[in-house]
């Protein structure tokens, strides 16, 4: 089928693939290159066409290797440099990109940099990170993201200074004012294009550029204004636009996706146009930062706030922002976010139906889709009950800092946490009904979900009703009509519409509505009435289709007569 002749990244469906999870190899309970080296074939299979990795460079996992120790190294827990090559020649045999998740905010306290820039105030890495000399007195205020109240200046006593930290105390802040810094950043990223890795997901970038004249923050902040005292400072253009200049003009096809989520809205054009040379696309969490939280504080699930109408608004003020000079990005679920089936679906009497709705929405949209890891079989939220059973860091600071003040306090977060915390999506990918779900023959290292004997890939394969042939043959739709469902006009219909998703995907000659109700009860759908339907392409309840109801969580494609 016809398509422009437009940047690989623009078609491309990728697969978020969280790599401790994936598949283990050698029995030490965690996920490896060797084990996606196996499951390539699966990938394939499904359809899929590039992968996003989460981080597998050497660290110590404090954060699951968003702190890295060594950016040419492999994690010793992933494998070896000689496992990722051959795992690097299986992906380009099967015509699979790999897009590398790229930790240039800060290192891990571990790297060889730090290690010397501690060392004395005048060694030569002093400058890769941010330091503030006790005798100034107490640094400026800044909290860490990762504990509610904890400070992100650590204090060092051998060289008498604090050191800044955003996340956990193990990531020091880079400084990337330092043009040595930005120099070996350069160099490493043409390492692995070297490689033959195809682009970077840059973790975190609005903070990598800080005011660092440390303005005094104000105790409360109004929207948006967070962002001003921890990063997002105009220098980020600058940098962005030197790392195209210094890398891009020998890998002219490299992807740049920015991990956005804090830049002003207003500002994301800036980043992304296609004239800039900064950024590829950008890629936001509006939706997941609001859908079934508490409308005062995020941080809390109470299952209210699913205001369909503000959902359909993020997706369609994004696609409208990016339509012309950008391009967007689609996703439901990631490693930092729970399950999409759990949260935006319903796992329970409906997990089928809606986790194909789901897909529905995600492979029709005019941007490039992610399909998280085990979304394709609809994997649903594990929901610990008790804090021994979480690993993720940012999950037990925030519990015992709320407990050391407040036990209720700390009690209320656990039940958010059910819905919210990030090891939702981090249990290991359930292959089919043997042991350990099929993951690994020793420990896992984050409990596996119980629900493997029912929900795993094998039965999924085999059974022709299932999420993953559904997703399968999305992905074949929308390769088959990448001039309609890749690149085509995306119009929203019924706005005010509070059960349904309606929108119309076009060209000038051919026209598809997508219709994705987000209800769990029948819901009335009369308004197609006024357009001439031709054809249902696409059905998540097989033939069942009446044009005046939606079936619960029914999503339909219908081409319509032109
Ligand atoms: C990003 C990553 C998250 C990580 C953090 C610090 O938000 O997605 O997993 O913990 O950056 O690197
Ligand atoms: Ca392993």
């Amino acid at each position: 089928m016809t398509s422009k002749n437009e940047a690989w990244w623009k078609e491309a469906i990728v697969y978020q693939l969280y790599p401790r999870s994936f598949k283990d190899s050698n029995g030490d309970g965690i996920g490896d290159l060797k084990g996606v080296t196996e499951k390539i074939s699966y990938l394939q299979n499904l359809g899929i066409n590039a992968i996003w990795m989460n981080p597998i460079c050497e660290s110590p996992n404090d954060d699951n290797g968003y702190d890295i120790s060594n950016y040419k190294g492999i994690m010793k827990e992933m494998g070896t440099m000689q496992d990722f090559d051959e795992m690097m020649l299986a992906l380009r045999k099967a015509n699979i990109n790999l897009v590398m998740d790229l930790v240039l905010n800060h290192s891990s306290d571990e790297h060889e940099w730090f290690k010397q820039a501690k060392s004395s105030r005048t060694n030569k890495y002093r400058n890769y990170y941010h330091w503030w000399p006790a005798e100034k007195g107490t640094p400026p205020k800044r909290f860490s993201l990762f504990d509610e109240n904890s400070n992100a200046w650590q204090f060092d006593i051998t060289t008498n200074s604090y050191y800044l930290h955003y996340f956990g105390k193990k990531q020091p802040d880079l400084n990337w004012e330092n043009p040595e810094l930005r120099k070996e950043f350069y160099d490493i990223m043409k390492f692995w294009l070297n490689k033959g890795v195809a682009g970077f997901r840059l973790d975190a970038y609005p903070f990598m550029a800080k005011d660092t004249s440390w303005p005094v923050m104000p105790t409360s902040f109004t929207n948006g204004d967070f962002i001003k005292y921890y990063g997002s400072n105009s220098n980020l253009h600058q940098y962005l636009n030197e790392m195209n200049k210094e890398v891009l003009k020998d890998f002219p096809n490299c992807y740049l996706v920015g991990e956005g989520g804090v830049v002003d809205f207003n500002e994301i054009i800036n980043f992304v146009h296609k004239d800039r040379n900064e950024l590829s696309s950008s890629y936001h969490s509006d939706h997941v930062d609001s859908w079934g939280r508490n409308k005062d504080d995020n941080s809390k699930y109470d299952g209210s706030n699913k205001d369909l109408i503000s959902l359909k608004n993020i997706f369609n003020k994004w696609d409208t922002l990016m339509k012309n000079d950008g391009w967007n990005t689609a996703y439901f679920t990631n490693h930092d976010h729970s399950r999409a089936v759990s949260r935006f679906g319903n796992d329970e009497t409906y997990r089928v139906e809606s986790a194909k709705m789901l897909m529905t929405c995600l492979l029709t949209q005019r941007a490039t889709p992610y399909i998280y890891n085990g979304d394709e079989i609809g994997m649903t939220n594990i929901r610990f009950n008790s804090i021994n059973d979480y690993n993720d860091l940012a999950t037990k600071n925030w519990y015992n800092q709320l407990l050391a003040v407040d036990k209720t306090k700390a009690e209320a977060y656990i039940q958010s946490q059910k819905e919210l915390s990030r090891d939702n999506s981090r249990t290991p990918m359930q292959w089919n009904t043997q042991l350990n779900a099929g993951f690994t023959n020793g420990k896992p290292w984050l409990k596996i979900n119980n629900n493997y004997t029912s929900i795993n890939t094998e039965g999924d394969i085999k059974n022709n009703h299932s999420i993953f042939n559904f997703t399968r043959e999305l992905i074949q739709l929308r390769n088959s009509i990448k001039d309609v469902l890749v690149y085509g006009d995306f119009q929203m219909i019924e706005e005010n519409n509070k059960d349904v998703f309606a929108y119309i995907r076009s060209t000038n000659s051919k026209k598809m509505l997508v219709l994705l109700n987000f209800k769990k009860e029948l819901v009335d759908c009369s308004f197609i009435k006024k357009f001439k339907l031709n054809k249902v392409i696409v059905n998540n309840y097989n033939n069942t289709f009446d044009s005046k109801k939606l079936q619960p969580y029914q999503s339909l494609i219908i081409e319509l007569a032109y």
